[in-house]
């Protein structure tokens, strides 16, 4: 098939709910992809987030060869060699006290088990959420989700969900009652625009939490996964919830989503409550266990912090030179900056230069790269983003 017809075919037949790139990719290695006509790419898109341990790594690619031919598909009621080394190697790396999984196939659904866990365990239905947090966008999901253009269409959305806004303990007291539930927070804000919360916060939601029986759940979909340096995002405060998200990054670019809780809390559920056909699917799990092998064996949370530093030390010398930048943003490889007007021009500008990068909000540009990035195509990112400036400017 020709780039015409790949277009064509995925303009008339795919649901119209992407704001397509106008790009074809048909090829990934490391931190590069390639279009149709063999143009190179280096990808801060990390399929949004997806890349971490940088698109088709050996390790995972072996791993799933292997996997493919021994067993694709195998329900959860019967137990699997793939499945069972996989949450050994999960609760390895999850913060101590969350001894407990679920796997699921996405960051939603993730979040869908998280707070029909909190409703079952708590038997309370009232949830909080952020201002400006994005959780996804199926039916639970999106009821935690901010963003009116997402929730409005679909009302009425799950009652029970209240938004109140980031780093405000006090609104956080203020809004618990004797119906709440949990509180859900994203360490780091990445829709909204790749917001870090202030130091006090999750500090503070833990303690607020633990004062009141309620729940707090992280949801690190974006943010875990060595993304932020560590490989939670959590661990920069030394905070541990009591469920937490994970998805994107962790079956090192096939679909798993992962809901951590304490022991306790996920007894809550019983039998049949919750599940999903492929729940723990062999083939992934096999994807997922050498992600994490690599995540580890390479140092890649360590690398994120160091390569992350550098990145944002030169952004922050872009934002001195050009005046159309607000802000610089971010920890480790999950990086934004927050611009005076719109950025879409930027992104087909970069994209134009070999390099893709996503927006957040109207005005942010993000990087989300794959950790294995070279500080030479940091440095090339950083070559492109001056150019796409300079020429906005005028
Ligand atoms: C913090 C967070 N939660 C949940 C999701 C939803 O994940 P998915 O698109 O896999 O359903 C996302 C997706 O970007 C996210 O960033």
């Amino acid at each position: 098939m020709n780039e015409k017809q790949i277009v064509e075919l995925e303009e008339k037949i795919m649901a119209n709910t992407f704001a397509k790139r106008g790009l074809v990719i048909t090829r990934g290695k490391g931190a590069l992809v390639w279009d149709i006509n063999g143009k190179e790419y280096i990808d801060c898109t990390g399929s949004y987030g997806v890349a971490v341990v940088g698109h088709c790594h050996p390790r995972v690619v072996e791993a799933v060869q292997r996997q493919v031919e021994t067993l694709i598909a195998c329900h959860a009621s019967f137990y699997n060699d793939a499945r069972s080394e996989l949450l050994e190697k999960l609760i390895g790396i999850a913060p101590k006290g969350l001894d407990r999984v679920f796997l699921s196939n996405s960051g939603a659904e993730s979040v869908e088990c998280a707070i029909k866990l909190a409703r079952k365990y708590s038997g309370k239905h009232e949830m909080i959420a952020m201002v400006g947090a994005f959780h996804g966008k199926t039916m639970g999901a999106l009821s935690a989700t901010w963003k009116k253009k997402y929730r409005a269409p679909f009302m009425p959305l799950v009652p029970g969900f209240k938004h109140v806004p980031p780093n405000n303990l006090e609104k956080v007291k203020e809004a618990i009652t004797d119906k709440t539930a949990a509180v859900l927070v994203e360490p780091i804000r990445g829709e909204s625009g790749v917001r870090v919360n202030s130091d006090d916060f999750l500090p503070g939601l833990r303690e607020i939490c633990d004062e009141k029986d309620v729940l707090l759940i992280f949801d690190e979909v974006q943010t875990g996964f060595g993304r932020t340096g560590k490989v939670f995002a959590c661990e920069h405060w030394n905070v541990v919830p009591d469920i937490m998200c994970l998805a994107k990054s962790v079956a090192g670019g096939l679909p798993m989503g992962a809901t951590f809780a304490r022991e306790d809390v996920m007894a809550a559920f019983k039998r049949g409550e919750h599940s999903s056909t492929f729940s723990g699917n062999p083939l992934v799990c096999a994807a997922a266990s050498a992600a994490i092998d690599v995540l580890i064996e390479e140092k890649l949370p360590e690398r994120a912090a160091t390569n992350g530093n550098y990145f944002k030390g030169k952004l922050e010398a872009l934002a001195e030179k050009h005046r159309i930048v607000r802000e610089v943003r971010g920890l480790g490889l999950m990086l934004g900056v927050e611009m005076r007007f719109d950025v879409y021009n930027i992104l087909l500008d970069c994209m134009e230069q070999g390099v893709l990068v996503l927006d957040a909000g109207r005005n942010v540009v993000r990087f989300l790269p794959p950790l294995v990035i070279e500080k030479e195509q940091i440095d090339k990112v950083v070559k492109a983003l001056d150019a796409a400036m300079e020429k906005e400017n005028k």
